[in-house]
């Protein structure tokens, strides 16, 4: 343990660097993050409560809004006035953009106390580091693509399972429509669908054109005949929505699965934080299943980068947060709660559901298939302007009577100005 050290005598434990090197300073971080929902809450409330079991002095900064695009807006705008938050819940490339701006302070002395090389699956370190040096932790692995099913309503058009193809998925759905079942649950907000939008890209797609797609940004890619499809089949998921999805919340979708108000959700396991904080039972009283693809896995890190900050509490705050993330205590507990699996290795999972112990076996077949593929939707596959540029074509497409042909031929044009 680097900072950790329980004083029995006392029952309090703290930071063995805040009182070596920081002699009178209590280990402080103020924290941004937008885990505001019922799941998530209770997610980062044992984070707080482990950083205060062990000296801390954690000091919230919500900011509502799923997918963290409100937080992004307060974190420039405190960043700005020169008053960035110790830790920040940041992603994917934003973290190496606000390295490149010279915002981060370094972790690599706790990074080589804890041995974090050798616990963080090197693809995920190479998000973590800026020019070899750690300037963020990994919290988690959440998994983009899954349905998130009401067996109940799916048994009333004779349904047992979640479709495997996505021809099986508009033949379920028709036929829970026709049945007066809202056969989707959907908040209409940019974010939710580019949720499901990258989705049926892997799905309809397959992982090498994902990755041609959404990651490469390949010209050919974007104004194929295949994208025109997914567009096709954004069209068809609008029409399996109910009327009062705009600006909907994605916990009050995953809510109406819950309660029997529609069949399914196509959302990232943040929604399973949802059903099991609501005390609901994974294969009884809601099913997950993969969205329907060839061996594909869309993978969202959650993590921490901790900004440059001064004031000795504040630096023993970054470091001991850090160092408790990465344990794998933290790992544990937190992704328990959250619905997502273990950033660090060799964390068990036998305290886990099956949808947890599925994601982590697809995540491997995925591996080994080439299908491991970062999101597009949730800020781990390009940098903001680029996925903006996307996202912006996907919900102007969704939310008006748009043709395929136009929508794929604005994708490219946004792209190609994005890029610029
Ligand atoms: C984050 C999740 C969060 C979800 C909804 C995603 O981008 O990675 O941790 O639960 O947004 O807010």
């Amino acid at each position: 343990m680097y900072l950790r050290k329980t004083i029995l005598a006392t029952g309090v434990a703290i930071s063995a660097l805040a009182t070596a090197s920081f002699a009178h300073a209590e280990p402080t971080a103020e924290v941004l993050h937008w885990w505001t929902s019922g799941g998530e809450a209770k997610a980062v409330a044992a984070l707080k409560e482990d950083f205060e079991a062990n000296g801390g002095k954690w000091v919230d900064s919500p900011v509502a809004g799923g997918g963290g695009d409100a937080a992004m807006t307060v974190l420039r705008s405190r960043v700005l006035s020169g008053d960035a938050p110790a830790a920040v819940q940041l992603k994917g490339p934003a973290i190496q953009d606000w390295a490149e701006q010279g915002a981060l302070a370094d972790l690599n002395d706790v990074a080589e106390a804890e041995g974090w090389d050798k616990v963080i699956p090197p693809a995920i370190q190479n998000v973590m580091k800026y020019e070899g040096d750690y300037v963020a932790v990994p919290v988690n692995i959440h998994r983009i693509d899954w349905i998130w099913a009401n067996p109940a309503l799916l048994a009333k058009v004779g349904a047992t399972e979640v479709p495997k193809s996505w021809d099986e998925f508009n033949a379920l759905a028709d036929k829970l429509k026709a049945a007066g079942i809202t056969p989707i649950a959907h908040g209409g907000q940019p974010w939710q669908d580019a949720t499901i939008f990258e989705t049926v890209v892997l799905g309809l797609g397959g992982p090498e054109f994902f990755q041609k797609a959404m990651v490469d940004l390949d010209e050919d890619a974007l104004k194929s005949d295949t994208m025109k499809a997914v567009f096709d089949q954004m069209r068809k998921i609008r029409g399996y929505v109910d009327a009062d999805f705009p600006g909907r919340d994605w916990n009050l979708a995953t809510a109406m699965v819950m309660n029997g108000e529609a069949a399914m959700q196509i959302m990232g396991d943040w929604a399973k934080g949802e059903f099991l904080a609501a005390g609901k039972v994974p294969g009884k009283d809601f099913i997950c299943s993969a969205a329907p693809s060839d061996n594909g896995y869309l993978f969202n890190v959650d993590s921490f980068a901790m900004f440059n900050v001064s004031g000795d509490d504040k630096v023993a705050g970054q470091k001991l947060l850090a160092e408790l993330i990465v344990g794998q205590k933290f790992q544990e507990t937190f992704n328990l709660l959250k619905g997502s699996i273990p950033a660090r290795l060799g964390v068990p999972l036998d305290k886990f559901d099956d949808c947890a112990k599925k994601s982590e076996a697809d995540l491997l077949a995925a591996q080994d298939a080439g299908g491991f593929l970062p999101s597009m939707a949730h800020g781990m596959a390009l940098r903001g302007h680029l996925s903006g540029a996307i996202v912006d074509v996907v919900t102007a497409h969704f939310n008006s009577d748009m043709s395929s042909d136009e929508a794929v031929s604005r994708l490219v044009e946004a792209v190609e100005l994005a890029k610029d």
